[in-house]
């Protein structure tokens, strides 16, 4: 049994993460409780023995040094960000707020916790910051996936915070050996995910006969990753990886944003027809696009499945009619 401390484990990622791991082991769940968040989303898990949760911001470096010390924290790990790309554009104040200066505060808690733990427990800490493949930049149709070694080229609010995020968990590595992994993974889905995010939200504007919103020509590339995988891969990058390292966690699943859209709705065709008899395809609406929408996201998996054992499990369309279904069940 270890002890986590989860930041942000009320939202989409970090809920399934606790959800995975709380059998086996004991996790402080800490989150601000943003829109974002959505505590409904662990009500299978709230009255557990294993599971405690403290509202509070990765900003309060206070309350952060306390739960470490008074949980004796084996494994902190930093899901808590402000995390739409729309909201970064319109409004990057909360991003840098909490993806650089949280992350930075969560550091330094961390940092002054890691220092004065015996040798034996210092061994086994581990501070996990769980990025994103958006920091760096955007892909070409005829280029190789990112690896651990692509240059960083964040072009948003968003992926420039969260860049700014990964360079100083890495320099609290180097200089100050504190023990930590960063993961950067591609885009994630399935149950629970906010409505703001591209799959809830054409599963939604089908379900309310809605106009369903695709930015410019649809043709932007995202690799889909089904959001237990990267839970699982996390824990593998806890548990078999290597301090200071980077690991990617991507879906091997490529798609244009209307491809997707469409499957969507082929897939919602047949679960739930239209009483008109038509296709929920007709609803989609080519909308003016994203100021500096990034072309094309792909990462590669090599490195992670050759240091830690990690593959994605199912194939992509069981997944997405998993998560379909999960949204069926709460979208009247
Ligand atoms: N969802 C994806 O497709 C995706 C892809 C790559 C990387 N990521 C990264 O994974 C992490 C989790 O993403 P998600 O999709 O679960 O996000 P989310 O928006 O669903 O959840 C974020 C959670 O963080 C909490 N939070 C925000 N600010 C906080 C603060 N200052 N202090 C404490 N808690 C705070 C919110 O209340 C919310 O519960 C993020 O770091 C994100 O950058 C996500």
């Amino acid at each position: 049994m270890k002890n986590y401390l989860i930041t942000g484990g009320c939202g989409f990622i970090g809920s399934h993460f606790i959800k995975q791991q709380i059998a086996d082991n004991l996790i402080v769940n800490f989150d601000k409780l943003t829109y974002s968040a959505n505590p409904e989303n662990l009500k299978p898990v709230t009255n557990h023995q294993n599971y405690q949760f403290i509202q509070g911001d990765i900003l309060d470096s206070d309350l952060i040094f306390k739960i470490l010390e008074q949980y004796q924290i084996d494994y902190l790990i930093n899901f808590a960000a402000e995390t739409h790309v729309d909201n970064s554009i319109a409004n990057p104040d909360d991003f840098i707020m909490t993806n650089i200066v949280g992350t930075y505060r969560l550091l330094q808690s961390a940092n002054k916790y890691y220092q004065n733990l015996y040798q034996s427990k210092q061994k086994n800490f581990r501070f996990l910051h769980v990025s994103t493949d958006e920091v760096f930049g955007s892909l070409n149709l005829d280029q190789l996936p990112f690896d651990e070694s692509s240059n960083y080229q964040p072009n948003s609010p968003y992926s420039a915070s969260k860049a700014s995020s990964d360079h100083l968990v890495r320099a609290w590595w180097k200089t100050y050996k504190l023990p930590t992994i960063i993961t950067n993974c591609s885009n994630n889905f399935g149950a629970n995910q906010h409505q703001e995010k591209f799959i809830p939200t054409v599963i939604k504007s089908c379900l309310t006969n809605q106009k369903i919103p695709i930015y410019g020509s649809g043709k932007n590339i995202r690799d889909w990753i089904y959001v237990e995988d990267h839970c699982r891969g996390i824990n593998l990058a806890l548990k078999n990886g290597q301090i200071g390292e980077i690991y990617f966690f991507g879906g091997n699943y490529e798609i244009t944003n209307l491809d997707l859209a469409k499957k969507i709705c082929i897939i919602l065709d047949q679960l739930k027809p239209k009483a008109d008899g038509t296709s929920y395809q007709l609803q989609i609406n080519f909308v003016k696009d994203r100021a500096g929408h990034d072309f094309r996201y792909a990462i590669s998996n090599k490195k992670s499945f050759k240091h830690l054992g990690f593959k994605v499990f199912d194939n992509f369309e069981d997944n997405l009619l998993k998560t379909i279904n999960s949204y069926l069940k709460i979208i009247k």
